[in-house]
């Protein structure tokens, strides 16, 4: 798989997710699901998506006892998505025992990524609230070397640090990565934020793009535009 932008589709109904894929008459978006519209509409959504000729990223962030999780990704295996996650901090034997419950009968997989600190935490929540007292930068490459190590296949992190990861894992290690936004563009809640040019620059593998497309006056457009800055 090449670089690609994947469309964060955080719609609450299948309704309102099929009235947006439907404005894409040309180019089929590379599709993420998250836990809002999983949990909306369960798993025939997915079916549903993905029978439209989208490739899909399942985003459910999985992070449980090994078991639990090996069996939850034997489940999910059977809905044939593109990639699908879960937390690195379910140590490395959640992370094997995922990778086994996910692998087919025949061998094939969706590829598997770990979330490492999510975005929303900074330093001072991570010290406070998990006694981790590493510097951010240093516990998001730790845990991306983790994963790395337990044969995962990327992480998903901020842009500003995909080049560092891919020092650390490998070229072919792949980093996807939300927080981007148009430099002429709303912010909203994301605090640290890349325009997909500059993701492109620094190396990113796949951006993850919610409201700058679904929330614009002509999401086909606003697309086509992260298509052009970020692929092209
Ligand atoms: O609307 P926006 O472009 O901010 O959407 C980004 C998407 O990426 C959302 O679905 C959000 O949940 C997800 N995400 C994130 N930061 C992370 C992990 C996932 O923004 N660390």
């Amino acid at each position: 798989m090449g670089k690609d932008v994947i469309v964060a589709c955080d719609f609450s109904s299948a309704e309102q997710t099929f009235a947006f894929l439907d404005k894409f008459t040309g180019r089929k978006p590379f599709v993420k699901i998250g836990m809002e519209l999983y949990y909306a509409e369960g798993p025939e959504i997915v079916r549903q998506i993905k029978a439209r000729g989208h490739r899909i990223f399942l985003d459910l962030k999985l992070h449980d006892i090994p078991n639990t999780v090996k069996k939850a990704m034997s489940v999910l295996r059977n809905l044939d998505v593109d990639i699908t996650n879960l937390h690195a901090a379910g140590t490395t034997a959640m992370m094997r025992a995922a990778l086994e419950g996910l692998t087919r009968p025949d061998g094939t997989r969706p590829l598997l990524i770990a979330v490492t600190q999510l975005t929303s935490t900074d330093q001072e929540a991570m010290e406070r609230d998990l006694l981790i007292r590493a510097p951010m930068d240093e516990v998001v490459m730790h845990y991306a070397e983790t994963a790395a190590k337990a044969g995962l296949d990327g992480v998903v992190c901020s842009p500003l640090e995909a080049g560092k990861v891919h020092q650390r894992c490998g070229s072919g290690f792949l980093t996807v990565t939300p927080g981007v936004r148009f430099a002429d563009g709303d912010v909203g809640d994301q605090k640290r934020v890349m325009t997909p040019a500059a993701a492109k620059a620094i190396g990113s593998d796949y951006i993850v793009v919610g409201r700058p497309i679904t929330a614009a006056a002509d999401p086909v457009a606003a697309y086509e535009r992260c298509v052009a800055e970020f692929c092209d």
